[in-house]
């Protein structure tokens, strides 16, 4: 059987250990593995290759993906659908493993409904947010990049009389921000799901600057679009200088954690094991409760992410 992995969308750290066991794995179960260079924008332009050991060798440890990755807008259209399919059954593969976030899946959820192909998706973003799995490759390594950063601005911090404001990623979810409060101890955490209350914070941290505290950390998730309004907010209302911090793609990069490193190899081997069952249904890999399950990827594309109770819970007991 000639199997083929592909990364669609924002690369995350854990992509490249996913993409080596994936390769070594395929071999040992007698498959041909292909690789799929940029994309479904590579799909498109038959940027298809078979894989050898040595294209994945020493690739365990880097951040990012070794065969690219892309956000294509072409593929929305269905002559380059259609156009993809035939690369694929150029190559005999009928089976495609996508490392990548909800976007991605709902192309493949549309492309495997419309051609003879059977599709599982490894959830694989920073953000944490798809539907049915409580992890996503490359969650834990952003989320240590994003504690390295915290723990050095906290330093600088505590050095002056200043208030730090650090946006993070995570699109329109909070989970990379509420984490990265709980685990840094930031005095304020504004993320999305929970409506920030500015009066009664204010009051809050006015006081506690009053009876002697010297500096704020606030982190804030990029999905709110407050960054602006919490700078003024401190600089104004708290009466504290304010430096901002927008942490950006670095979030993205980074050797993959230990984490994450060992979850890609449960997350593909789960893959490969369902491709090869002969059960036909598009399924993505999901973890659950210690867990690797396989769940149709028509209820994950038909659902959002719902940011555990407990993490919501989280964000008022910072105070
Ligand atoms: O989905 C991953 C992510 O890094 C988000 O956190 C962020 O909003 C987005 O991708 C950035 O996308 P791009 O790399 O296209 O600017």
């Amino acid at each position: 059987m000639a199997l083929a992995i592909m990364s669609s969308g924002g690369d995350s750290p854990g992509m490249n250990p996913a993409i080596k066991k994936f390769v070594d794995y395929a071999y040992k179960m007698g498959e041909r593995p292909f690789l799929i260079y940029d994309g479904l924008e590579g799909l498109i332009d038959n940027k298809i290759k078979p894989a050898t050991h040595h294209d994945v060798a020493g690739i365990v440890h880097r951040g990012g993906t070794i065969i690219r990755s892309s956000r294509s807008k072409r593929f929305f259209e269905y002559e380059y659908r259609q156009q993809a399919y035939n690369n694929l059954k150029e190559h005999d593969i009928t089976g495609l493993i996508v490392l990548g976030g909800d976007g991605s899946f709902r192309a493949m959820e549309k492309f495997s409904s419309e051609f003879d192909l059977n599709f599982v998706g490894i959830p694989s973003t920073i953000d944490n947010d798809i539907y049915g799995t409580e992890y996503c490759l490359g969650v834990d390594t952003a989320l240590n990049v994003i504690r390295d950063a915290l723990d050095k601005i906290r330093d600088t911090a505590s050095s002056f009389n200043r208030a730090f404001l650090v946006e993070v990623m995570g699109r329109h979810c909070g989970y990379l921000a509420i984490v990265s409060a709980m685990v840094s101890g930031a005095e304020v955490c504004i993320i999305p799901e929970v409506e920030f209350e500015y009066e009664k914070q204010g009051k809050r941290l006015r006081e506690e600057v009053e009876s002697g505290r010297n500096y704020v950390l606030a982190i804030v998730a990029e999905g709110t679009n407050q960054t602006s309004e919490v700078h003024k907010w401190l600089q104004d209302t708290i009466g504290l200088e304010t430096r901002v911090s927008i942490l950006g793609h670095i979030q993205r990069g980074g050797n993959p954690t230990v984490r994450d490193r060992m979850m890609a190899f449960d997350f593909t081997i789960t893959a490969i094991n369902h491709l090869l069952s002969h059960d036909n249904s598009n399924k993505m890999v999901a973890y659950q409760k210690g867990e690797f399950k396989l769940i149709e990827i028509k209820e994950v594309v038909s659902n959002q992410y719902q940011l555990p109770q407990r993490f919501l819970d989280a964000v008022s007991l910072l105070d």
